[in-house]
């Protein structure tokens, strides 16, 4: 099987949105804080009608619709969440229903849960079936979904909400160059959710950052290390015409691509020019521990990396800015800004991806694109994905009705027994949404 990968993708995420700069004055922080300390410029959020469920039912009824898939076609259903909603009823089964509806119970695959993770985790399942000898010849689906909600304080403002919808498959437009994965995995309680009666994760914010960069650090040691021993050369930054990061907020993602350019400075790579290696020389001695916490290094690095940025990274850095972070689907979304933007010129180009879920699991992994074929080419995903549309089409809550939504859902978290408003006024035609869960806690959805 040749170039398996993603044919098509689709993404949703609610209408219902808060602007940063308000927030920022409503929490009485210090402006700039938010927009520019972050640098976030807007966050989605599900209201009472919306969920997990709801979206990833929307996402791939659009997918499957907008691409003329029948959903007989499908041999293969992964979810990535971390937003549980039932312990042991996976969300993979609630979608189930377009499929039954069509006669097609013939489909393999249930959830992956780690963080921000398992939609990265879900997606190699999926493309490890397709290459393996039990595929029967029809196509994968993966969808990540999640609702990122945090209590009130420093967190709150990195928050988000959306799915993505991937389409999988052989000679897809989009493919895996797989024997160059590099992975990271420990134990560590950087980000946890440890409170099942709550949405909100426990999380150690400092320490998730150093984990996230030194995830990223051993990661791209494997991803250069598995390069050079395939193609017998050195790797690095100048090898790959896109960075696409898991993007918890704009700042990470601006220090985690400067940490790939101080990785190449200390490996004497070539993507390094004069300036920059007169710059870095005088943090060469540090030892890896003081590397993370040394001010001056994030600060010259990021600056010496900057014009690298703005080429390579920036491109995909769009919908996360708009959004916050989509957990699972955050890198995915983060990629989808990149062929929005750049779908015309990214033929014969490679994309390094990294994804990064707390607790932690992290991989570095890479994609070789082509045009491909319609419905399955580079040009009509971008045409698909409609981002300018959909983000106009938003509707901006006050930061008073941000707050007085997630109160409410604080007491729908794991409640039996409600309705939800008959209000729908703000969602878009073929948008999913809850009605009620009715006594034994069953969850009942309607299609706008
Ligand atoms: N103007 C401009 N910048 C400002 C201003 C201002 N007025 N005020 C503060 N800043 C800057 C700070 O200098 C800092 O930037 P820097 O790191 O480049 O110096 C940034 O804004 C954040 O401010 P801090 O005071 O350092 O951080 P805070 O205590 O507010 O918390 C944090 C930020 C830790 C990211 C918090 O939002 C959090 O815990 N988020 C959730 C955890 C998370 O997302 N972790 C990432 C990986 S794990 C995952 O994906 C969930």
């Amino acid at each position: 099987r040749k170039d398996v990968g993603i044919l098509a993708m689709d993404i949703y995420f609610p209408p219902t949105s808060v602007q940063q700069e308000e927030l920022e004055a409503y929490d009485g922080a210090s402006k700039g804080k938010y927009t520019i300390g972050l640098g976030q410029d807007c966050m989605a959020f599900c209201t009472e009608l919306e969920d997990v469920i709801s979206m990833s039912l929307t996402v791939i009824t659009s997918l499957l619709e907008k691409y003329q898939i029948d959903p007989k076609q499908i041999g293969r259903l992964e979810v990535g969440s971390e937003t549980v909603i039932d312990k042991s009823k996976s969300i993979k089964t609630w979608l189930m229903q377009i499929f039954e509806e069509c006669g097609n119970t013939d489909v393999e695959g249930v959830d992956s849960t780690n963080a921000c993770y398992g939609g990265t985790a879900a997606l190699f399942n999926c493309v490890n079936w397709v290459e393996s000898s039990s595929w029967d010849g029809r196509y994968g689906v993966v969808v990540c979904t999640d609702s990122a909600v945090y209590a009130e304080g420093p967190a709150r403002p990195t928050g988000g909400a959306g799915a993505i919808a991937m389409l999988i498959g052989p000679n897809a437009p989009i493919s895996f160059e797989s024997k160059y994965r590099g992975t990271h995995m420990t134990h560590v309680y950087d980000f946890y959710k440890p409170n099942l009666a709550s949405e909100y994760p426990v999380v150690d914010g400092k320490l998730s950052q150093t984990c996230y960069l030194m995830a990223l650090d051993s990661c791209y040691k494997h991803f250069c290390s598995k390069y050079e021993k395939f193609e017998g050369k050195q790797f690095s930054i100048s090898d790959a015409d896109y960075f696409v990061f898991h993007s918890p907020y704009n700042k990470l993602v601006q220090k985690s691509f400067a940490r790939l350019y101080f990785n190449d400075f200390l490996r004497s790579a070539s993507s390094v020019e004069k300036d920059g290696r007169e710059k870095l020389e005088p943090f060469s001695t540090l030892t890896g521990d003081e590397s993370y916490q040394n001010r001056e290094l994030e600060k010259t690095s990021q600056q010496v990396a900057k014009h690298l940025y703005d080429e390579k990274v920036q491109p995909s850095t769009l919908l996360p800015k708009q959004i916050g972070n989509m957990y699972t689907a955050s890198i995915y979304a983060a990629f989808a800004s990149l062929l929005h933007n750049k779908h015309s010129t990214l033929v014969n180009q490679r994309v390094v991806m990294f994804s990064y879920g707390s607790g932690l699991s992290s991989t570095m992994f890479s994609f070789k694109l082509q045009e491909g074929q319609h419905p399955f080419s580079l040009s009509n995903i971008a045409a698909v994905l409609n981002v300018s549309e959909k983000l106009k089409a938003r509707h901006v809550f006050t930061p008073e009705k941000f707050v007085e939504t997630l109160k409410l859902m604080e007491h729908r978290y794991g409640a039996k027994d409600f309705v939800t408003s008959k209000d729908t006024s703000l969602l878009s035609p073929g948008t999913f949404y809850l009605t009620n869960v009715d006594h034994m806690y069953r969850r009942y959805y309607v299609k706008k």
